[in-house]
């Protein structure tokens, strides 16, 4: 039962304004970030949501591909130019959802964990490695031949606060914080080996100015910390390539500063093999120019480029500063939840040129892309639809709610048939 994309479903039913507002927000957390309601409470909610009084407002199939996703795969489509993952997280796999982990086998040839192997999700408590979640990952990407990236070891959220403490509750020092990064590093391992072929090894680093994140990883061991985490992750993870992500890497302040920081570790012998360039987009922006130059700039600095999450927000901006940053958020309101029943024609091929044109340029620069991956199988499952603001209606991926293919899916396929 995917009750995270039915529940979603049922609010497309649900009458406009404050009746909307206050259901949603009961339910905030059902699409993207989890939360699971019962199935009865579904199809009670289901039969007894009222028409909305102003009509339908669109056409929920008008966003569909007329292509039959089962006779075309991305993986296979662009499998001469990079490979094509998805974040998937415990709620697709296992017994989660067997219709998204059957499209994800039949469409992907990556996968990211896109919690799982973050510390939080590992190690909560100090030397207690809970690798159940992880294991059933690894088993489903290993079972369909998938290719692993590892997300991530250093990063300002989803670390346990007691990481950064010393035994009192106080700040630790940079030698207690450097040997628990170490003996986190080490035990995951002894566990993977190296089944996990990518890992990120420091996640957003930088401000969008280019200048370092004050975190807590900075303050405790010092401006050198990004190198300290390469050489211990070149230790334990010999045969692993290396990836520093981050996001709003189109802005040329942290473009730049990305490319000084390879640039940097060159000069000073530390091992980076990658750069994951987050790619949360929007309709209009960044600008392909701006892309098409991130991409060239660090496939300069003679790195790897993985475009590691990639969606396309069609709301409307709730906050100036369009990014990934997770402390930014904004009061649901009815202007910015705009098409919580389906997403009118005119955007749904403005959503579906926008890929096009995105994969246009990937496949300019497949010699240096190693890959692209989806930051959630379908719309249902993206984290867009609790970021910026919790309980939004998003349409930011190639598959609807149900899991039917997007015309959106159809332009990224066709592109392949256009492309050099
Ligand atoms: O695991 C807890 C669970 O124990 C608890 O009961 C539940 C209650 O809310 O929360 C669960 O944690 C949630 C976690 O996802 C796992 O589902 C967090 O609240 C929620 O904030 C978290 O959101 C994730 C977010 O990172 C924050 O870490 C999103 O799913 C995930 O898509 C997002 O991914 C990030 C990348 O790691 C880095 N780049 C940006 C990207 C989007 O924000």
């Amino acid at each position: 039962m995917q009750h995270g994309r039915v529940i979603c479903d049922v609010t497309n039913g649900i009458a406009s304004g404050v009746l909307r507002a206050l259901f949603l927000i009961a339910i905030a957390g059902c699409t993207g970030a989890g939360g699971a309601a019962p199935a009865s409470a579904v199809s009670q909610a289901r039969s007894s949501s009222p028409e909305s009084s102003a009509g339908p407002r669109c056409n929920a199939q008008a966003g569909l591909a007329s292509l039959d996703a089962s006779k075309a795969s991305l993986a296979q489509t662009y499998a001469k130019r990079f490979k094509m993952g998805v974040a998937i997280n415990g709620r697709v796999y296992g017994d989660g959802d067997p219709a998204a982990a059957a499209l994800v086998a039949a469409q992907f040839n990556r996968v990211t964990a896109e919690n799982e192997l973050k510390w939080q999700s590992l190690e909560r408590q100090p030397g207690v490695l809970d690798f159940n979640q992880a294991d059933a990952f690894l088993a489903y990407a290993e079972q369909h031949g998938m290719e692993v990236h590892g997300h991530t070891f250093v990063w300002h959220h989803q670390v346990p606060a007691w990481v950064f403490q010393n035994d009192s509750g106080g700040p630790a020092t940079r030698q207690q914080l450097l040997a628990r990064l170490e003996q986190h590093m080490s035990a995951l391992a002894e566990h993977f080996g190296s089944r996990v072929r990518y890992w990120d090894v420091v996640n957003e680093a930088f401000n969008d100015d280019g200048s370092l994140r004050d975190t807590p990883w900075r303050t405790i061991i010092g401006d050198d910390y990004l190198d300290q985490a390469f050489l211990l992750a070149g230790k334990h993870f010999p045969d692993a390539k290396l990836v520093y992500n981050d996001y709003a890497m189109e802005k040329p302040a942290k473009r730049d500063a990305a490319v000084r920081l390879v640039q940097g570790f060159k000069e000073r012998g530390v091992r980076i093999d990658a750069i994951g360039t987050q790619a949360h987009f929007q309709l209009t922006t960044p600008t392909l120019e701006a892309i098409e130059a991130s991409l060239a700039a660090f496939a300069g600095a003679g790195v790897e480029v993985l475009v590691s999450e990639l969606d396309v927000d069609v709301l409307p901006a709730a906050y100036k500063n369009q990014g990934a940053d997770l402390s930014v958020n904004a009061e649901l309101s009815a202007q910015l939840n705009p098409y919580p029943d389906c997403l009118p024609n005119d955007v749904a091929e403005q959503a579906a040129q926008r890929w096009a044109d995105i994969f246009e340029v990937f496949s300019q620069h497949s010699e240096h892309v190693h890959s692209v991956t989806l930051w959630g199988v379908s719309d249902g499952y993206s984290w867009l639809n609790n970021w910026p603001v919790r309980g939004r209606t998003n349409y930011a991926q190639l598959f609807d709610r149900q899991l039917r293919a997007k015309r959106s899916w159809q332009r990224v396929i066709e592109v392949a048939g256009q492309a050099p």
